[in-house]
């Protein structure tokens, strides 16, 4: 750990307040943002914020363990990075600097389907610590291609997100007159002059564009409309049945992100998938929607014992880490926190983030006398 680094940035909230500053209005809107007024965003910090965990301070722990094997696959730590489609707006080659720290560390890296880079590129940096998000578009050649490349490429995981299935309104990014590249009107460019070390990083690094997913724009779209087009190609649900087909299609790990409802986790387990991510999409789908920590003990017990459960949304600390793993997790997933990290550090910023919570994974269960993951769960305090 670079011992000046950590001084100025101890925790993820420090490099999330440093880098809401450095970023323009419109494209710290679209990442820290959720859906209408944000309630899913903050019941998710709320509902973590509730789970107590008691410490026993008579036991023999002092030597912490929290490798972990997921899919035969052993990883440093129970916890990995989200994918952040359009994650190369918070800071030039965000995604590429993310996936080689997570594979510097040993833990996964979920390479979005929107994302700025390809994901042939994603895999060359993240290696075989590599998970590809997959939307199902829903032109049936198109998603046979994709499913390719994502093998031909070298990923093992395949991780279906099931819950976009609508167009939906986010009011900041259509008030922000939000567009890839930006619409260069007044506002625009004024939010762009007084954050100039993001505008000057940019301007240098090149304007970022949906690179993945360029082969499937029809030519001659205007900006507006390509966005449009690649919103368009993955609307729709994704139902068991879908899911079954994809399960004969992909040879390696196959888990579906999204699942708030145990039935549903249920019917995911029934299809043949690996593993489920619980999941409201960091709050930035449906308002209403529960937090994974509300819903992880119920389908920990639809699920059973032995189904890998990874959830995420909302955590910022080992100690978030370890409440999760105690409600019934096996493995955590962060999405905003390594963005901020690389928007207010540059290319450190993901490594120190890595190591900061492996720090404060190892104080917490130290702290709690829990030696290896699965006593995390005997320290749950049932409300
Ligand atoms: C800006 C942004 C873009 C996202 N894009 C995707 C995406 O393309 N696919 C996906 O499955 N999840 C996406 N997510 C959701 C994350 O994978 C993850 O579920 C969420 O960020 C977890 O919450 P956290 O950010 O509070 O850690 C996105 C999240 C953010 C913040």
């Amino acid at each position: 750990m670079d011992a000046r680094l950590d001084q100025k940035f101890p925790c993820a909230a420090d490099m999330e307040r440093a880098a809401l500053k450095r970023m323009p209005r419109f494209i710290r809107d679209y990442i820290f943002c959720g859906m209408g007024l944000g309630g899913a965003v903050q019941r998710n910090r709320d509902e973590l914020d509730r789970v107590k965990l008691c410490p026993r301070y008579l036991t023999d722990a002092d030597h912490v363990n929290f490798a972990t094997t997921l899919f035969d696959r052993e990883y440093d730590a129970p916890f990995g990075v989200a994918p952040v489609g359009m994650g190369g707006l918070a800071w030039p080659k965000a995604g590429e600097i993310i996936a080689g720290a997570a594979r510097q560390h040993n833990i996964p890296f979920g390479a979005a389907t929107y994302t700025t880079a390809t994901l042939e590129s994603l895999h060359q940096h993240a290696g075989p610590c590599g998970w590809f998000q997959f939307y199902h578009p829903n032109k049936p050649e198109v998603a046979d291609d994709v499913i390719t490349r994502a093998k031909n490429a070298g990923y093992d995981v395949l991780m279906v997100t099931v819950d976009v299935p609508a167009n939906i309104r986010r009011d900041h990014d259509t008030r922000n007159g939000f567009a890839i590249p930006p619409r260069l009107g007044p506002s625009t460019v004024l939010d762009l002059v007084m954050h100039p070390v993001w505008s000057i990083a940019m301007a240098r690094s090149g304007i970022p564009a949906f690179e993945n997913l360029l082969p499937y724009i029809p030519e001659g779209l205007s900006p507006d409309d390509s966005i449009q087009a690649l919103t368009d190609m993955v609307v729709g649900h994704v139902t068991p049945k879908m899911l079954r087909v994809l399960r004969r299609k992909w040879p390696g790990t196959l888990l579906v992100k999204g699942i708030l409802d145990p039935e549903e986790a249920v019917l995911c387990k029934k299809a043949g998938v690996d593993g489920v991510v619980v999941s409201n999409h960091g709050g930035r789908q449906l308002e209403a929607a529960p937090a994974a920590t509300e819903v992880l003990p119920a389908i920990r017990k639809a699920v059973g014992p032995g189904f890998p459960l990874i959830a995420d949304g909302g955590v910022r600390t080992g100690l978030d880490i370890c409440r999760m793993l105690a409600l019934g997790a096996d493995f955590v997933l962060m999405g905003r926190p390594y963005y901020y990290a690389v928007a207010a550090m540059g290319e450190k910023g993901a490594d120190h983030l890595m190591n900061v919570f492996k720090e404060e994974l190892r104080c917490t269960m130290g702290q709690l006398g829990c030696s290896t993951i699965p006593s995390l769960r005997d320290r749950l305090v049932s409300s």
